[in-house]
């Protein structure tokens, strides 16, 4: 009988489940700039029109190509199922931790959306979709993962669908005041919930051009661009 190796990165990877676990109560905190994330009215006001942008552009996305069915990978706790759900006929919502889903169903409130508790470096498509949608998310791929992820993204992918993709920028602003200042290749991150305890998680800063090029590289046509400080985002297509 094969004896199963676990994949070098495989405590890294449940550490970050465990973090996103934990963090689900306090995790809007990031994406709303409250508590250890407020950093003041000028970065705050630079954030939040950072957000329109993003929202703006995959509205604008979403209206162009009229996906029927939606596949969300580690939806979290809905910031963006809630944007994509009324927009669309049909969204799967997957994320590995329970506590985030519930909080998402609490905040979506949609029958159009099934929602999928699974670890994505185990999950295997069952169905294909017009599109692919993740955020916040590949920043949480390891590097030595892209590949195989984006061949289940591809999977996972109908005729003619697409991928979308919003993700942080290296930013030092980005994350809560007491996070150490992020840098752009370390690849791991260590990051704090307010009652202290701290988890390591995998977080990569794709810079458009080398993500454009490295999805180029394996057969995908991207057009990733950059927020003026916080963000990136853009369309993949097969
Ligand atoms: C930064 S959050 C992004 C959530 C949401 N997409 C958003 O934009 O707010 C990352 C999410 O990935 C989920 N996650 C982490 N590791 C995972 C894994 N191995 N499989 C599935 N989901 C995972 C976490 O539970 C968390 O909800």
């Amino acid at each position: 009988m094969p004896i199963e190796v676990p994949a070098p990165d495989a405590a890294l990877i449940a550490e970050q489940v465990a973090y996103y676990r934990a963090r689900a109560g306090e995790y809007d905190e990031w994406w709303f700039r409250a508590g250890r994330y407020d950093r003041g009215p000028s970065l705050n006001a630079a954030w939040f029109a950072d957000v329109e942008i993003v929202e703006t552009a995959l509205f604008a996305f979403l209206d162009a190509v009229r996906p029927q069915r939606v596949l969300e990978l580690a939806c979290g706790t809905g910031l963006f199922t809630r944007h994509l759900a009324p927009r669309v006929p049909q969204v799967t919502a997957i994320d590995a931790s329970p506590e985030v889903i519930a909080c998402n169903r609490a905040r979506v409130n949609c029958q159009n959306v099934d929602y999928v508790i699974a670890d994505l470096f185990e999950w295997k498509p069952p169905a294909r979709f017009d599109l692919v949608f993740m955020s916040f998310w590949l920043s949480h791929v390891p590097l030595a993962r892209f590949e195989s992820f984006w061949s289940v993204v591809r999977q996972a992918l109908a005729p003619g669908g697409h991928a979308y993709v919003i993700d942080s920028a290296l930013d030092p602003t980005s994350t809560a005041r007491d996070h150490p200042t992020p840098e752009a290749d370390s690849g791991i991150v260590t990051r704090k919930l307010n009652d202290g305890r701290q988890f390591r998680v995998v977080k990569l800063f794709h810079e458009p051009g080398t993500l454009n090029r490295r999805l180029a590289a394996i057969g995908f046509d991207s057009a990733i661009e950059r927020t003026p400080r916080y963000f990136i985002h853009g369309k993949v297509s097969q």
